[in-house]
């Protein structure tokens, strides 16, 4: 039987692509209002504004592709029984050929109705305006977790966190939580590795730690002797 291998992913992983992380010196929240744009506030103060910035980032997903560390990531499956549980609203993941995928905050290719639970609709790379209303009659919106909302994902991922033997950290400042919390699940003996140009501080357990960016950093990690 094979291992079971899970990729927590952030933002990190889809930078070579060219999509900005959130908390780099160029990152998307040194140029916009996290509160404005990604907050239920925000939403709910200036509904435009959101759907623009969205219809934005899916504009750029058009135009960006996978990346070595996503496509190695998705071969992983060769070897593993592998399950990404990515913080990413980007489809790359999917792009590269990864079956089984957790978006804890939500997809970008996504919009639902205004109570987020009824109404799921995939309008790929289109832009969408305020007022467009699902076939419910509610408002549309970004199919995104947003600030202030739950994460309704969260225990599924943490249950699968619980019975992985190995886990790959790529890609992401462990800022968020409740994604951030999801290591704690981890059994006492599963390997950990986190891969990310930069300290990543709040893992508190014994990690491998590769400071490199994803897609050297995943090639590093497959050619270690005994990983796969
Ligand atoms: N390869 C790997 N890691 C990289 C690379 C790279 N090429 N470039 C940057 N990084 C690392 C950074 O060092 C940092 O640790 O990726 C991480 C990105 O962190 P954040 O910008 O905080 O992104 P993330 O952790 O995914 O953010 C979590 O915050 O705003 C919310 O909802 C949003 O899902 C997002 C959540």
């Amino acid at each position: 039987m094979k291992k079971k291998l899970v990729v927590l992913s952030g933002a990190g992983v889809s930078a070579e692509s060219g999509i900005s992380t959130f908390r780099d010196s160029d990152g998307l929240w040194e140029n916009y209002n996290v509160m404005e744009v990604a907050s239920i506030e925000g939403w709910y103060q200036n509904p435009e504004l959101v759907i623009d910035f969205y219809n934005q980032r899916r504009t750029q997903l058009a135009n960006v592709e996978p990346n070595d560390a996503h496509k190695l990531i998705a071969e992983l499956e060769q070897y593993f029984d592998v399950t990404v549980i990515t913080q990413n609203v980007d489809d790359l993941h999917e792009r590269s050929g990864s079956t089984q995928i957790i978006h804890l905050h939500g997809e970008l290719t996504k919009v639902c109705s205004d109570d987020r639970k009824k109404h799921v609709e995939d309008i790929g790379y289109e832009t969408f305006a305020f007022g467009d209303l699902a076939p419910d009659g509610q408002l549309l919106r970004p199919f995104i977790v947003w600030f202030g909302e739950d994460v309704p994902l969260i225990h599924q991922a943490a249950e699968i966190v619980a019975q992985a033997d190995i886990i790959i950290v790529i890609g992401t400042s462990l800022n968020v939580y409740p994604a951030a919390g999801l290591l704690y699940s981890a059994k006492r003996d599963a390997q950990i590795y986190v891969i990310d140009p930069k300290e990543v501080q709040p893992i508190s357990r014994q990690v491998h730690f590769i400071k490199e960016k994803a897609t050297v950093g995943m090639k590093q990690l497959l050619s270690e002797p005994g990983f796969l």
